[in-house]
């Protein structure tokens, strides 16, 4: 049974770290362009990789209540790190549905034939307890090699997706697992489907890419289903309504990102949303 057509238009929430949720955005908006997007960026506190549970939590549920207090009526927490680390917790304290992401385990084992298989993803996401389930639940068979990918979320918040420096990081990560007959590379964090072309440029065609965001959509899609909340395809006059982009920073990069990756030139505002841990950090903060 669908909800209000009032409730049906509001917008979804999507969440990251800082820019890579614009890699789950973009899939978002090519599977359901009726749907009004909120996208916001936490960059002022990204990377999350490397922070403490407790603050990953505290920032996810404070960022999720203020995307309610818009009027969101789904949320896609388009982050690995958060969603590893925090969706059970923010789940049972928000009033609408959630859906996270997490890495391609399942899939890498449909795909590999080699039967070894990379993943890069940020520390949190590969010492959690969803990830060590991910694994044994799909991967039993399949040799995993695991490799933290330091330094790639802060190359992509500052645009950096093909230098020099950078390639050489990339090399470090993947030629080991090239060495180690992987055939299939999970990019376990939304940030890392815009170093595509920058892994590609190293591994050829000798691996597989594992991105979900196009997955991600489709169990947004789902979701939204399942809860009568899909916007009317005629809800909005053009075609794809603009997504409305906020950062937590002062966005310069959120909106070049944007505009080169995506092909969305957009106005970002600049957001405040203080919580437990960054008032602890910023005593003097707003
Ligand atoms: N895009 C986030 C993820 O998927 C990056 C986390 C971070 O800020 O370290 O994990």
């Amino acid at each position: 049974m669908n909800l209000p057509a009032s409730t049906r238009a509001a917008p979804i929430g999507i969440f990251d770290s800082g820019l890579g949720g614009l890699s789950v955005l973009r899939a978002v908006r090519a599977l359901l362009p009726a749907e009004r997007l909120v996208y916001v960026a936490d960059s002022r506190y990204a990377p999350y990789g490397q922070r403490d549970d407790d603050f990953i939590a505290d920032r996810t549920l404070a960022i999720g209540e203020w995307l309610v207090a818009q009027g969101a009526k789904a949320l896609v927490v388009a982050c690995n790190t958060a969603t590893a680390q925090s969706i059970e917790f923010v789940r049972a304290r928000l009033p609408i549905p959630l859906v996270g992401v997490e890495p391609g385990i399942k899939p890498a084992a449909q795909l590999s034939r080699s039967r070894v298989a990379g993943v890069l993803a940020t520390p949190v996401t590969l010492r959690s307890a969803r990830f060590q389930a991910l694994v044994e639940r799909h991967a039993a068979d399949l040799r995993v090699l695991s490799q933290p990918g330091y330094g790639l979320v802060e190359a992509v918040e500052c645009c950096d997706v093909d230098s020099p420096e950078l390639l050489q990081v990339l090399r470090g990560y993947v030629e080991p697992m090239l060495d180690a007959g992987a055939d299939t590379l999970v990019l376990g964090c939304t940030h890392y489907p815009f170093l595509d072309a920058a892994i590609r440029s190293i591994v050829g065609e000798r691996m597989t890419l594992v991105d979900t965001s196009v997955a991600i959509a489709r169990q947004l899609d789902r979701v939204l289903d399942q809860h009568g909340l899909r916007a009317d395809a005629h809800a909005h006059e053009s075609a794809s309504p603009t997504a409305r982009f906020c950062s937590t920073n002062d966005g310069t990069h959120l909106r070049k990102l944007a505009a080169a990756l995506l092909g969305i030139e957009s106005q970002v505002e600049c957001v405040s949303i203080p919580s437990r841990r960054t008032r602890e950090l910023e005593p003097d903060a707003a």
